[in-house]
């Protein structure tokens, strides 16, 4: 288990060095990231290195035993860059630049900035490539994370390249992007622009692959880096810092290029539903790379300082968050960072070593972090642990909340509703691809698949075809990946595996259309529009009892499914609401609305039992999270009371045989309990709650 934090000696004169060391020995530390904003201390001008420093610093941390994840330091490039280079600034749509200051003031797809930027990389690999202590490599930071578009002309030109590469003559880009509407149709590829401010709506074709150029842009940056890295002869994993849920970068398509997985995760303590939201990231992090532990490389030990207000971690919260990550597949917790700054714009932000010192709360928590991390010792690897997936993909997520659409839809929130009616049952999940629906699921769980590819179409109509249960819709199989109609109307990839004919969207709004219907929308009355939409609900019944949806109330007609639900209210009052189809040896069933959080429960509670889905463990008390990693089970208390559990095996950090595992608030246990023993016994809780 990797235990440590960002290490920025750069910010610090020498004497404090030989006390991080000791101290970071003393907490528990043997890794850290290191210089990660150090640019300007390695290269304060153009033509002079500064190499000492960091051999010292190196030199320091191996002596005492811990290991370096050394960064490529090109995230905030030094003063001289954009002084020297106006160029590598980025620019934002309306053709104003972003100036240096802060960090990250670099335009991606800039040759000087790639230049500049390669430049150092090499000379820190041919330096520290074969350093004993350099056992990771921590290429730029965050990608992305403050600035993910830039319209500047350097990205013009990139966008030219991109989409010539892409589509190799401009009548084949004309008919991807639909130009004959509103005389758009280009002449050459030297006549597009990136989406620079326009009077009204950007053509949606183009504004998805901008977003796919973007994404593939801060790649770029990265796969540059990791080229020059093991061109220098570099053996060590190399890898970046990915941001969870991150919408400007499809991170499925960058998964590949990671040697690990490595993430950043910062719950928000005022987030009511902070530990489901953190449950997904862990999980969608997980299942970038199936069966290989990722990193945890940034979360706080307390507060930030970035939120409009920046409350504290509760005691133990801190434990039980990082239980979560290790639950979820992490073998290493990291912080931002390790002593906190004294000056600059993150001088509020928690460390593991406060500013206070080490009398304080934190210095407490993280040394006690450290030694039952330590006890802990080697975890098994994830394994095949969850037999639900659920569908979540960067160019449905982008396509879908492009506007002009029937309802304005929020599809991280809509897909966490989704993700959280399983996880309040104790059900795993691994978040996937639609192509990855066939790799032995049970319940392929795929909501709001607005764009759907066509091998997403067919591994999902084989996994159903092959046995599996479905549930997907509303708004889904609407276009192809160019965000275009397909011939043939709606649902023309999976209408026969849902067994339905698809007849309109059916937006719901609320008391107000917010428009006159004159004119163009003013800003107030697109605002006025959004929160009636929001408050526009639909009625249907099922099992029994009423339920609501919100965002839409599809008009879908049965070909083959039955109809299971009905609405009860509104235009479609007496059409289907949710539908269940016989498809092969397997089922798929259709929701025509976004189920409210009760429906939601009602619905999943019904798929759970149709697909045979058990909890990880059984009968959990409320508030308690448990979550598999092959033999390891990890019990987590949330909840204000004290819970027991009963699950048997070997505690992790003790060795001890347990059978009842007794937790207080926010307390962990980590239980080695190989999955025949628990599926055994999930069985028997799964058949009780079926009865
Ligand atoms: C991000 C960055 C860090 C730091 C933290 C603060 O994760 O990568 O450099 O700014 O945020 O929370």
């Amino acid at each position: 288990m990797l235990y440590g934090a960002d290490y920025n000696p750069d910010q610090w004169p020498e004497e404090v060095w030989d006390e991080d060391v000791r101290l970071m020995q003393e907490a528990g530390v043997n890794i850290v990231s290191l210089g990660i904003f150090a640019w300007s201390r390695i290269q304060p001008a153009e033509d002079v290195w500064d190499f000492a420093w960091l051999d010292t610093v190196i030199d320091k941390l191996h002596a005492g035993g811990i290991q370096v994840n050394l960064a490529t330091a090109t995230a905030s490039p030094p003063p001289w860059v954009s002084a020297t280079y106006p160029e590598t600034l980025p620019v934002d749509e309306s053709g104003a630049s972003y100036w240096p200051g802060s960090r990250q003031h670099f335009a991606p797809s800039s040759p000087t900035y790639r230049r500049l930027a390669g430049e150092l990389v090499r000379r820190l690999a041919e330096r520290y490539a074969q350093h004993p202590a350099v056992v990771m490599w921590h290429v730029g930071n965050e990608f992305g994370c403050h600035l993910w578009m830039d319209f500047s002309d350097a990205a013009r030109d990139a966008y030219r390249d991109w989409l010539t590469k892409r589509y190799g003559t401009i009548d084949a880009l004309n008919a991807a992007w639909g130009t004959s509407f509103w005389s758009q149709t280009y002449g050459a590829f030297h006549e597009i622009f990136p989406p620079r401010l326009a009077p009204y709506s950007h053509n949606p074709s183009s504004m998805l692959d901008w977003r796919r150029f973007t994404s593939d842009m801060l790649l770029e940056c990265y796969l540059a880096e990791r080229e020059i890295l093991l061109a220098a002869g570099a053996t060590q994993p190399i890898t970046t810092n990915f941001m969870g849920p991150f919408k400007p970068a499809d991170y499925r398509r960058w998964a590949p290029h990671m040697d690990v997985i490595a993430d950043d995760c910062y719950p928000d303590p005022a987030n009511p539903h902070r530990i489901r939201d953190a449950a997904f990231q862990r999980d969608l992090i997980r299942s970038l790379k199936p069966g290989v532990p990722w990193m945890l490389w940034e979360q706080a030990t307390d507060a930030v300082n970035w939120r409009p207000g920046n409350p504290g971690k509760r005691p133990g919260v801190l434990m039980a968050e990082t239980a979560q990550s290790i639950a979820r597949g992490a073998d290493g917790i990291m912080f931002f960072q390790w002593r906190q700054s004294r000056a600059g714009s993150e001088k509020f932000h928690s460390a593991m070593l406060p500013h206070a010192g080490t009398s304080t709360r934190t210095w407490g928590a993280v040394t006690e972090l450290g030694a039952r991390l330590a006890a802990l010792g080697d975890l098994p690897a994830p394994g095949r642990d969850a037999q639900v997936a659920l569908v979540f993909d960067w160019e449905n997520w982008w396509a879908v909340e492009e506007r002009d659409h029937p309802t304005e839809i929020d599809y991280l929130a809509l897909t966490l509703e989704w993700y959280g009616a399983f996880h309040d049952r104790g059900i795993q999940v691994d978040i996937i691809a639609p192509e990855d629906a066939g790799t032995g699921y049970d319940l392929v769980v795929a909501p709001v698949l607005y764009l759907l590819r066509e091998e997403g179409a067919s591994a999902i109509a084989r996994f159903v075809e092959d046995g599996g249960t479905l549930v997907t819709g509303p708004f889904t199989d609407i276009v192809d990946e160019h965000d275009q109609f397909r011939t043939g109307g709606f649902l023309t990839l999976l209408g026969d595996v849902v067994g339905l004919r698809y007849e309109d969207f059916g937006a719901l709004a609320g008391e107000s259309s917010g428009g006159s219907g004159v004119g163009a929308l003013s800003a107030d009355a697109t605002q006025a529009a959004r929160a009636a939409a929001a408050r526009g609900t639909a009625s249907f019944s099922f099992d029994g009892a009423s339920y609501s949806g919100r965002l839409v109330a599809e008009s879908v007609h049965a070909t083959g499914a039955t109809i299971l639900a009905a609405f009860t209210t509104g235009l479609q009052a007496g059409s289907a609401a949710i539908t269940r189809n016989r498809f092969g040896a397997g089922e798929a069933w259709y929701v025509a609305t976004q189920p409210d959080h009760d429906a939601l429960a009602a619905v999943v509670e019904a798929l759970v039992s149709a697909s045979g889905v058990r909890p990880v463990v059984g009968d959990l008390p409320t508030g308690v999270e448990a979550a598999r990693r092959g033999d390891l089970v990890t019990l987590i208390n949330h909840g204000d009371d004290p819970a027991l559990v009963a699950v048997s095996g070997t505690d992790a950090e003790t060795g001890a045989a347990v059978a009842q595992v007794p937790l207080e608030p926010q307390g962990v246990a980590f239980i080695l309990s190989p999955v025949e023993a628990l599926s055994a016994r999930a069985e028997s809780f799964a058949g009780a709650t079926n009865r």
